[in-house]
């Protein structure tokens, strides 16, 4: 009997790669950047399930030609990249790998934070470039964390271990999300609120929602303005949540104090792109779940769910129970 075909659209660490040996026939992109579009529709159109990466567009068009395809597996938490809705009507199970980034997830939030508060990056390029000729009492004078106030707009996995590691700096928590978190209120303290009290009330804010059709552009002119003029703002979810354009006049004009991103509109971020050009924006290119263990964890569980769906077994992490069928 031949084995069900996966098309991986990337190479991921082997801790996944070996998992599907002898279970599936797979074919790996091998290539450092995303895979052709015209790739990935060639190998779809004969695959039973795909392994891909959030580099790559899962769309109606897609799915309408790959008649075979029963499993759609994310090598990442967020699934923006994949139409759910078009997926579930043709009975394509779509997975994803939660947890296993969470902390990972958070560091990089927590990084930028600090980065962005104690002006880590602009002290670094100041003192490469000669600049450094004596220590000053106001020489790139920061902001305190210990004691401030974070704003979480997302508490869910990733939210709630940020929260964790402010409690650890003493910060004082107000978080937004659909549902109250009342664990989350009684271990640390955090107190659910408006997004309107949040932006006036914090001295970072930090961005852990998913992009869906009610996040895109959540953080816009409006909401920038309201913020403090001393607040950081930081983005670990998906870039289109923030409005770029408007952050860079926000960060250029000081209405806010700065920014810490590791997501953008475009990826990778175009290197004209006015925010690259402020002393005031730290940047990463999107590095939140990039430590060896996570990457390792998300390979594992992408391979994990793939083959369940394959095998007519429930994946772990399905997205869309409404299409599975025992
Ligand atoms: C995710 O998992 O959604 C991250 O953005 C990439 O690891």
């Amino acid at each position: 009997m031949s084995l069900p075909k996966v098309y991986v659209s990337r190479r991921i660490q082997d801790a996944g790669l070996l998992l599907l040996n002898g279970r599936v026939e797979y074919e790996v992109w091998e290539e450092i950047g995303p895979v052709e579009r015209g790739v990935l529709l060639e190998k779809g159109a004969t695959a039973d399930g795909l392994l891909v990466t959030l580099s790559d567009r899962i769309d109606e068009e897609l799915l309408s030609r790959c008649p075979q395809l029963k499993v759609v597996g994310n090598y990442a938490v967020g699934y923006d990249n994949i139409d759910v809705k078009a997926a579930t009507e043709r009975g394509v199970l779509v997975t994803n790998t939660p947890d296993v980034l969470t902390n990972a997830t958070a560091d990089i939030a927590f990084a930028l934070l600090l980065a962005s508060a104690r002006r880590v990056v602009e002290a670094n390029e100041f003192l490469r470039s000669g600049d450094w000729v004596t220590w000053h009492p106001n020489l790139l004078l920061g902001s305190d964390v210990s004691g401030s106030t974070l704003g979480i707009v997302g508490m869910g996995k990733i939210g709630q271990a940020v929260a964790r590691r402010a409690k650890g700096f003493d910060m004082e928590i107000l978080y937004v999300n659909r549902s109250p978190k009342p664990e989350i209120e009684r271990t640390l303290g955090a107190r659910r609120v408006a997004l309107e009290e949040l932006l006036a009330a914090s001295d970072f804010i930090s961005l852990h929602c998913p992009l869906n059709e009610e996040t895109r552009g959540l953080i816009g002119e409006e909401e920038l303005r309201a913020m403090k003029r001393t607040a950081f703002l930081i983005n670990t979810s998906r870039g289109p949540v923030l409005d770029q354009k408007a952050l860079f006049k926000a960060c250029s004009e000081g209405w806010i104090g700065g920014a810490g991103l590791d997501v953008f509109e475009k990826e990778p971020v175009p290197l004209d792109e006015p925010l690259l050009t402020l002393k005031n924006v730290t940047t990463l290119p999107h590095l939140g779940s990039a430590t060896i263990k996570a990457r390792e964890g998300m390979a594992r569980k992408a391979a994990e769910n793939v083959l369940a769906a394959l095998e007519g077994r429930r994946p772990v992490d399905l997205v869309n129970p409404e299409a599975f069928r025992a």
